[in-house]
């Protein structure tokens, strides 16, 4: 269970030159390395390989080709161009046809109309080619423009895609509203990083009280909603809901991150829930690592014994 405080620690580690080249250098060079954990591999081989293995146990996933926050339109076109690689990548394996991104990969720090095109690129040859396209929540500078794309894309005729939101911002209950009266697929998250006061519940209590009000909302009057949690008291209250108003398990899914809960995953599986994991992958992994860390600290002792272990 995460605080805010250690939220924002880790936020701030991730801005880290230094951990980052430390993590760089031994977090994935080895098939037990320690940030295999939470991440695939560093080549879409790799996220196809763990995709399949997914597969193989009976759920869906969604493929998370990491970066963000870049800095120039070079990297922003790069970006893109490797995204493309990848859909094909994905496409020639024969494996579930669905991926995830962030704006700010695609250029959005450096120039919006650029990043809008970017995506528009993504978006010609994945809907062909029959893929679910899912647009990452970044922190809350982005969450207006995030909307915004995503709804000119919406009324420009792109039905593969989707949107997230975190019940940890004020605003969420009236983007729910605004998502389900458009009839677009919401993925709803807690929200992984550390905002301000001003905008977010800062105590879990009250971000958990919110994510089970939104939850309701999206079962019952949302469009394919993703319940994308690991937290098991939400997961039973989903079950409980769907169940009393008659729900059927295909009008929505759960949805959780690679390497977290695997026996709840599979559980639900077993049991008949559909369910996807995100799966995140490429050299751009340490930002999303150390949100994972923030999320629960004990995570870190694993990462130092995993250096001690690689330096050795
Ligand atoms: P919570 O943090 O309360 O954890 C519940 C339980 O899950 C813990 O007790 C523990 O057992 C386990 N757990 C959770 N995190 C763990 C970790 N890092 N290591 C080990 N165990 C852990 N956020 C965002 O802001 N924008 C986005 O686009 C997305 N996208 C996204 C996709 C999917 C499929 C998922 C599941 C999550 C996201 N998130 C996200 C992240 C999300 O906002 C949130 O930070 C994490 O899911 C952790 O919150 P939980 O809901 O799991 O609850």
């Amino acid at each position: 269970m995460l605080d805010s405080a250690s939220k924002a620690f880790f936020n701030l580690l991730a801005q880290s030159t230094l951990l980052k080249h430390l993590g760089s250098r031994y977090g994935m060079r080895r098939p037990d390395s320690f940030a295999r954990r939470f991440i695939a591999g560093e080549h879409v081989s790799e996220a196809i390989e763990a995709a399949r293995a997914v597969e193989g146990r009976g759920m869906t996933h969604t493929l998370d080709f990491l970066g963000e926050g870049v800095h120039t339109l070079d990297e922003a076109y790069a970006a893109t161009r490797e995204y493309l690689e990848v859909i094909q990548a994905i496409t020639d394996s024969g494996i579930g046809r669905g991926v995830s991104l962030k704006l700010t990969q695609l250029g959005l720090d450096v120039d919006k109309a650029t990043a809008v095109d970017n995506l528009r690129r993504i978006l010609e040859h994945a809907e062909p080619a029959g893929f679910f396209v899912r647009i990452d929540m970044e922190n809350s500078p982005y969450t207006d423009v995030t909307l915004e794309i995503f709804e000119t894309l919406w009324q420009q005729g792109h039905r593969s895609i989707g949107v997230v939101l975190q019940s940890a911002l004020y605003r969420t209950e009236g983007d729910v509203a605004r998502m389900n009266a458009l009839g677009a697929s919401v993925r709803l998250v807690k929200g992984a990083y550390k905002e301000p006061r001003s905008v977010a519940h800062q105590k879990m209590a009250d971000v958990d009280g919110a994510y089970e009000r939104l939850m309701k909302t999206l079962l019952t009057h949302g469009h394919n909603p993703a319940i994308a949690t690991h937290d098991p008291a939400i997961i039973a209250a989903a079950r409980h809901w769907t169940d009393e108003h008659q729900i059927a398990a295909d009008r929505y899914e759960f949805q959780m991150l690679y390497g977290i809960r695997r026996d709840l995953q599979a559980m639900l599986a077993r049991e008949g829930y559909r369910i996807r994991i995100y799966i995140p992958f490429g050299r751009e992994w340490f930002p999303y690592f150390m949100r994972r860390l923030g999320e629960r600290p004990a995570n870190v002792m694993f990462v130092i014994r995993g250096i001690v272990s690689e330096t050795r």
